[in-house]
């Protein structure tokens, strides 16, 4: 999961590759690099560390460029250094190149170029690209790259700039993604919208096996066979403000404070009151006849898919599954007639969600997929997609995209219950009218975000914390400890609170603190005593409950009150108190909320 980047215009190179790359960093960020040309001499700079850290070097060395490329990595093959970070170049210094994925036949073609006398520098597949171009040209760029791409297997996508074909610029999409900006001034190539948006919200989306090949004056695309093909342009809907900080001090608090909005903008226009009706702008009939459902995902989204098999059993009465892709793909899996293949994904590029996808089309199930950017490869490669309106999600733990995610699923469970004549109209608008009253109790909690704040300055020293949930809350207590561990590394489990009794108690004292959500919902008896076995064994306890609930504070150490609402909507609210002590504890412990060590945003290789 790395972030590419090509620029050519009339702005300052240099100032225009950084910028990109800082908002490219989120994908990854052990080692970064640009190249960039100047009078007919590339000059290349690279850096183990962040975007600031090469920053500061190209600062030091005045370095001017007419146009060039860059590069923010998260390493695959070879440890991140600077010997590793991208730009790589061929042995004349000519060929330069930047890459994103996995060459997954890199070895043979390395030690095939060994052999016919290229000199390699560094431990990446990577590096084969540009011996491998230099192998083959011949006066003509492109068709050394269209000879190169026929030799690579596995994820290849990359820019190629050489000093001897001034201006011409070439992307190759083949995995993770690459987008193509225009204006009438200038061109930026990217992995994706983040660093375009500023520039332009015209694009061309690449697809998998299909060659850019542009400069100032020209555009060209042709397929892997060396095919000229036409691509359609298409107009962006997300602005250049939705990818600021805005005032907070990360993505991540930005964006959990934004979910409120985040949540109403992905279901206004799918529900209409009055009638009780559920509208996707997905053709009704591909809905028809659905007797099982699969969600299919990876870490937060695979949450969101377990949420959503309890809205389907509760309100759609549809059997369903939840598998994480990783596992889901290499299984034989059966597609049964009338099955549902979901994957959920904020990206839409994770890259077993993606693999899952394919092997399920492969086998002639019908796919759906519920994604948050748009024209991502799940979004294009799917029958058909929901998209989440949670506008782009920067930071690495993902918050507002996984309550959309919710949201497309309850609407989802209502429509195919509507469908099925499952559910009374006015069960239907009731459900409704409380989904469009979720985003003002979400506002409600965050006004008391303070709370959250003080609570985690009293946890924040803690090596260890169990989350504890039940039935429909039992996810979320999954998606809490994911959130603490990811951005705070403090060691997290969550947990079936049912499943106390039959090992996990064992780790309950003093230094192991419980986080347990305790709504009044039908388990909530339940969950009160699993409370209490944490409890009288020393345990310290935060409970999640009710805001009117008063009875239970006898037996914790610390409440978390949260809004009422139907039980079966609760985890649109309990998750967000999770989000938050987790941001906090982050922030106490000083760790880069942002971007957490070894984690990158979208994980684009398997
Ligand atoms: C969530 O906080 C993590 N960053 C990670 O688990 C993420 O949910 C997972 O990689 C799936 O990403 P996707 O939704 O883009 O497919």
């Amino acid at each position: 999961m790395c972030g590419i980047i090509g620029y050519i215009g009339p702005r300052n190179t240099i100032k225009v590759l950084i910028e990109g790359l800082k908002r490219l960093e989120y994908r990854g960020y052990d080692s970064a690099g640009i190249a960039v040309m100047h009078k007919g001499e590339i000059k290349r700079v690279r850096v183990k560390g962040k975007i600031c850290d090469l920053e500061n070097l190209i600062n030091e060395q005045l370095i001017l460029g007419d146009y060039g490329i860059g590069h923010t990595r998260w390493a695959t093959h070879g440890e991140p250094s600077e010997n590793n970070a991208h730009p790589h170049i061929d042995c004349k210094g000519e060929i330069i190149v930047v890459h994103n994925g996995i060459i997954e036949n890199y070895s043979f073609l390395k030690n095939t170029l060994i052999k016919d006398g290229h000199i390699f520098v560094s431990e990446t597949d990577t590096e084969v690209i540009p011996h491998l171009i230099e192998h083959y040209y011949e006066g003509n760029l492109l068709d050394a790259v269209k000879k190169t791409v026929k030799l690579l297997k596995g994820d290849f996508t990359f820019i190629a700039i050489s000093k001897n074909e001034l201006d011409q610029f070439i992307g190759v999409k083949n995995g993770p993604p690459l987008i193509l900006g225009i204006n009438d001034k200038e061109k930026i190539i990217s992995s994706d919208l983040a660093p375009i948006l500023n520039f332009t919200k015209d694009v061309y989306h690449l697809e998998n096996g299909e060659i850019c090949y542009f400069s100032p004056d020209k555009i060209e695309f042709y397929d892997f066979e060396g095919n000229r093909i036409k691509k359609e342009k298409t107009v962006v809907n997300w602005s250049p403000h939705m990818i600021e900080k805005r005032g907070f001090k990360h993505f991540m608090l930005k964006e959990i404070f934004e979910q409120p909005h985040a949540l109403r903008e992905t279901i206004i226009g799918k529900t209409s009151l009055d009638e009780g009706k559920i509208d996707f702008d997905v053709e009704p009939s591909f809905f028809k006849n659905i007797e099982n459902v699969h969600f299919i995902a990876c870490g937060t989204s695979f949450h969101a898919g377990l949420v959503g098999k309890y809205f389907f059993e509760e309100i759609c009465e549809v059997p369903s599954e939840v598998d994480y892709a990783s596992e889901f793909r290499y299984r034989n899996f059966l597609v049964e007639k009338n099955s549902l293949f979901v994957f959920i994904s904020q990206s839409g590029e994770t890259a077993d969600t993606l693999a899952s996808l394919r092997e399920v089309k492969r086998k002639g199930g019908r796919t759906l997929g519920i994604i948050n950017v748009p024209e991502s490869a799940i979004a294009r490669e799917s029958d058909a997609t929901l998209y989440t309106q949670a506008g782009p999600e920067i930071g690495v733990a993902s918050t507002k995209a996984f309550t959309t995610q919710l949201g497309i699923l309850f609407l989802l469970a209502l429509f195919l219950a509507k469908q099925r004549g499952r559910i009374k109209t006015s069960k239907l608008k009731k459900y409704i009218s409380e989904l469009h009253i979720i985003p003002h109790k979400m506002e409600k909690f965050l006004n008391k975000s303070k709370d959250i704040e003080e609570l985690a300055n009293r946890y924040y020293t803690y090596q260890n914390f169990l989350y504890l949930g039940r039935w429909v809350n039992y996810p979320i207590s999954l998606e809490g400890a994911l959130k603490l561990k990811e951005i705070s590394y403090i060691h997290a489990e969550g947990y079936p609170a049912g499943e106390m009794k039959h090992g996990p108690i064992a780790l309950i004292d003093e230094q192991t603190p419980t986080v347990a959500i305790a709504m009044r919902d039908r388990v909530y008896s339940k969950i009160l005593n699993n409370i209490s076995e944490v409890w009288t064994r020393g345990g310290k306890v935060i409970a999640v409950i009710d805001e009117d609930n008063n009875e239970i504070v006898k037996e914790v150490t610390n409440v978390i009150r949260i809004p009422k609402t139907e039980e079966i909507l609760t985890p649109f609210l309990t998750t967000i108190p999770l989000q938050l002590f987790a941001y906090y504890i982050a922030l106490r412990r000083g760790t880069d909320v942002d971007q957490p060590r070894n984690l990158a945003k979208s994980v684009t290789v398997e």
